[in-house]
């Protein structure tokens, strides 16, 4: 009998933007977190992911050259479908740009993007942003809707928003892990490689890092704030751990 071939690695992404936040609450220069990205490298993390907000509430524009100067990591930029937005990337390059909605009075990205009812105004960014060989994912629900959005739209990978399945409890939480699941593998059997994010604990994350078609998780605050207390080196060391016992 054959066996089911082992599902690919799953990669951590790791969102370093409350690293910003907390050096931004001071005005100064520390904490920085070109030095969270080079320890996030030092501890086998594969990629950093930094949101520049339309209100630089935490990474700033300089921010970003110095984090893609200070590591071999790829950077996954977050941005908002601006055209501000569009030309930073396009200016910096980063690996990969994931289109996240944006409204300026939320404290963080509260749901997914509406792929399906912007199609129009995310094609041409969409397109710009593939031309220049960057990476483009889309935040959306796991939703049959936004994935199919997705397909017409060619991305090649969407991150599915995994917040209500984070904030969900008993029952509702299995209701949210099986949509998320259908999700992944909806997007996988269309050729879109899956990534998840948003809310992801020690706690929470083993169910999601269980589903085969994950190729990447993105996990920020849960990670900086358990810093506080272990050590930005054992948070990630121990998050890749849980996720690689998942598998
Ligand atoms: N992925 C995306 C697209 C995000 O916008 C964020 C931050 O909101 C994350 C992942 C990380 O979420 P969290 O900070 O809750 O781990």
């Amino acid at each position: 009998m054959t066996q089911a071939p082992a599902p690919p690695r799953l990669r951590l992404g790791v969102n370093i933007d409350h690293v910003a936040t907390i050096r931004n609450a001071r005005g100064g220069d520390h904490p920085d977190p070109v030095r969270a990205a080079q320890i996030v490298a030092a501890v086998g993390g594969d990629g950093i992911t930094a949101h520049l907000r339309e209100d630089r509430r935490h990474i700033r524009d300089a921010d970003i050259a110095r984090i893609m100067a200070a590591t071999n990591l790829p950077l996954n930029l977050e941005m908002a479908a601006t055209e501000e937005m569009l030309e930073i990337a396009l200016r910096h390059n980063p690996h990969a740009a994931c289109i996240v909605p944006e409204r300026r009075e939320e404290r963080t990205t509260e749901g997914g993007l509406d792929a399906a009812g912007q199609h129009n105004h995310l094609a041409p960014m969409v397109t710009r942003l593939t031309d220049a060989n960057i990476r483009v994912s889309l935040f959306i629900e796991p939703d049959a809707r936004q994935i199919e959005a997705a397909i017409r739209l060619r991305v090649p990978i969407v991150e599915f928003h995994t917040g209500k399945y984070a904030h969900a409890q008993g029952e509702e939480r299995e209701t949210e892990l099986r949509r998320i699941a259908d999700a992944a593998a909806l997007a996988a059997k269309n050729g879109i490689e899956p990534h998840a994010g948003h809310g992801l604990t020690f706690d929470n994350v083993q169910p999601i890092a269980a589903i085969a078609q994950f190729a990447e998780l993105n996990i920020g605050h849960y990670l900086i704030g358990e810093a506080i207390f272990i050590g930005l080196e054992e948070s990630v060391r121990k998050m890749r751990e849980l996720m690689d016992l998942a598998r």
